[in-house]
């Protein structure tokens, strides 16, 4: 299915006052792709889907969906694009059935009795077809927002945190939707996230973004092969002696602390295990805790940035802090 660019920006940007949200935004998105956005909270994800999907006007910079400019076109790029919004968006005091009615007739869709009937079995929500939204629980909100968006047959569908807030379980079925939407329409989609494991499971591309900017872009594989095959996450007694032992050891991996937490990746981390524990040791630093996993798109994000995706989602107050700081930096 993998064709011709269908998202197209260049040097897109927007700032809100002082506060540059998506920084000069280059990317290409490739016909019939999933693609991720992957980043914590505030680094710029729901901005660049508004300015895609033409709900906000980029201060600079331009973008092309399916072929047309999200500011001179806006109108025939609503025509191609679907998209559920990160905040709930249907009509709670509606049924299933009429929130996508009120949305077929706003989009004019063709023979929308069938259309409807289809989109509901897509998501399996047939059953459910008259009982009021509100009735509805979180999981079923958003499988019904995700046949909303397809209603009208987009080219393209954005998913801002299609999955945020759900059970594993409900996660696994959404994502089962996206892959099906995908393969069997053929339907681009760029979705964001900060789990990791999705856009791992999901996307064949990926942009992590920190701070509006793209900081690695790849496949998922390749991304995680880059780091090395394994990470040892240690716990220990203090972070900065610790890092000062594997520096002056000369260990050949890559290490990053966040609070009593070092975390070293290696390709032969069996090996380096018992090493490390016992160099530790043997200069006073105590080793609270050691585990052993393959590299994750997780690690990639704290190899890059030194910090955690999930550290900083629910902690608002210290993501602004952190972009203040960054923004300090810049000048
Ligand atoms: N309308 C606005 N006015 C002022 N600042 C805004 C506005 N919308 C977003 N921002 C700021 O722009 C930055 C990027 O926000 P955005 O919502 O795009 O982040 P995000 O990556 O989607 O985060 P999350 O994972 O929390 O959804 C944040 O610092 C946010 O506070
Ligand atoms: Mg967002």
């Amino acid at each position: 299915m993998m064709g011709s660019t269908i998202v197209e920006i260049r040097s897109l940007t927007k700032r809100f006052g002082k506060l540059t949200a998506v920084d000069a935004m280059n990317l290409d998105i490739q016909e019939g792709e999933i693609f991720g956005l992957l980043g914590p909270n505030g680094a710029g994800k729901t901005t660049t889907i508004s300015m895609l999907s033409t709900t906000l006007a980029p201060t600079s910079g331009k973008a092309l969906v399916a072929r047309h400019d999200v500011v001179r076109e806006q109108d025939a790029v609503r025509g191609a694009i679907g998209i559920v919004f990160q905040g709930q968006s249907l009509d709670t005091e509606l049924t299933a059935y009429e929130n996508l009615d009120f949305h077929a007739r706003l989009y004019a869709v063709g023979d929308k009795e069938t259309r409807i009937k289809e989109m509901l079995e897509l998501v399996g929500l047939h059953k459910n077809r008259d009982t009021l939204v509100k009735n509805f629980s979180g999981g079923m909100k958003r499988r019904l927002e995700i046949a909303r968006g397809l209603l009208h047959k987009p080219k393209v569908l954005f998913l801002d945190e299609p999955t945020l807030g759900l059970d594993p379980q409900t996660r696994r079925h959404i994502w089962e939707y996206v892959k099906r939407i995908n393969r069997e329409d053929g339907v681009t989609i760029l979705l964001t996230t900060h789990y990791m494991e999705e856009a791992d499971y999901l996307c064949g591309g990926v942009a992590i973004i920190d701070y509006g900017r793209i900081i690695s872009l790849d496949e998922p594989q390749k991304l995680k092969s880059r780091l090395g095959e394994t990470v040892l996450d240690f716990h220990v007694s203090d972070a900065d002696a610790f890092c000062g032992l594997l520096k002056k050891n000369k260990c050949k991996t890559k290490k990053s602390a966040v609070g009593g937490r070092v975390q070293v990746v290696s390709s032969d981390g069996e090996e380096l295990l018992p090493k490390l524990v016992s160099l530790a040791e043997r200069n006073g630093v105590q080793v609270k805790g050691v585990s052993m996993h393959s590299s994750t798109l997780e690690d990639v994000f704290m190899q890059l940035t030194g910090r955690t995706i999930r550290d900083e989602a629910g902690n608002e107050k210290e993501t602004l802090r952190q972009r203040f700081r960054a923004m300090e930096a810049k000048r």
